[in-house]
C-alpha cells in the first residue's frame, strides 16, 4: 500500500504546485475574510462598475465565448474563468481562478445551493482544498464531483460538503445570475464555503 507521500509525489499536478515557488504561491492563494474565501479574481477592483464578469471555457485559449446554461449539458462539468469583457480577456489566468460550473437538475439542490444557481447552473472554485488539484470529474450515481489526486468527493448539490476523501473543506461556492443570455458571476458575494479560518 502506497504512503500518502508516494501518493502525492506521483499526482502530476501536486507535483506541479510543488513547482510553485513559496513567494508565487503567497500571491496566488486564497484570502479569508471575515469568515469568507476570496478567490483571486475577486480582490478589490473586482468589477467595481457593475460591468458583468462572464465566464469563459478556461481551455478555450483565444476564442472566449461568454458561456449560455445550454452550452453546458447536463452533469458535464466544465473548468472555466471569469472574463473581463472590458479587455477581451480572462480576467486572471492563475490556476487558482478556475471555476467548475455545470448543470444539474434545480429540484435537487438543496435550498441554499439553488438559490446560487442560475438557470439550474452552479459554479464552485475549481481547486480542491486538499491540495489544489482540479476537480473536475462527476459521479452521476454518487452526485458529487471528485479530485482524482487523493479521492476526495464533494456534494455539489449541497453546498459541496466534503463526502469522502482528505480534502478538508467545502469547495468555495460562487453566486451566479443570468445577465442577459449569459452566465455571469455576483462580484459583491464572495465565495461562502471553504474558509480557511
Ligand atoms: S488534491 Fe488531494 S484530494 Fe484533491
Amino acid at each position: 500500500m502506497k504512503t500518502n507521500e508516494q501518493v502525492n509525489t506521483a499526482c502530476q499536478q501536486c507535483q506541479f504546485d510543488n513547482s510553485v515557488d513559496q513567494g508565487k504561491r503567497q500571491t496566488i492563494k486564497w484570502v479569508s475574510m471575515g469568515g469568507l474565501t476570496m478567490l483571486p479574481f475577486m480582490n478589490a477592483q473586482a468589477q467595481s462598475d457593475g460591468t458583468p464578469i462572464y465566464l469563459v471555457d478556461a481551455d478555450a485559449e483565444n476564442d472566449f465565448k461568454p458561456l449560455r446554461p445550454d452550452d453546458l449539458a447536463i452533469g458535464k462539468p466544465l473548468l472555466v474563468f471569469p472574463f473581463d469583457s472590458k479587455s477581451g480577456k480572462p480576467k486572471n489566468e492563475s490556476r487558482m481562478n478556475k471555476l467548475v460550473v455545470i448543470r444539474l437538475p434545480e429540484d435537487q439542490m438543496t435550498s441554499e445551493t439553488r438559490a446560487r444557481s442560475a438557470s439550474g447552473v452552479l459554479a464552485y472554485s475549481g481547486i480542491c482544498t486538499h491540495q489544489s488539484c482540479e476537480v473536475k470529474t462527476w459521479i452521476s450515481k454518487e452526485n458529487a464531483l471528485a479530485c482524482f489526486c487523493h479521492a476526495s468527493k464533494f456534494a455539489l448539490l449541497d453546498s459541496a460538503k466534503v463526502v469522502g476523501g482528505p480534502a478538508p473543506r467545502p469547495l468555495p461556492a460562487i453566486s451566479l445570475v443570468m445577465s442577459g443570455e449569459f452566465l455571469s458571476v455576483v462580484a459583491s458575494s464572495p465565495a461562502n464555503q471553504g474558509s480557511q479560518s
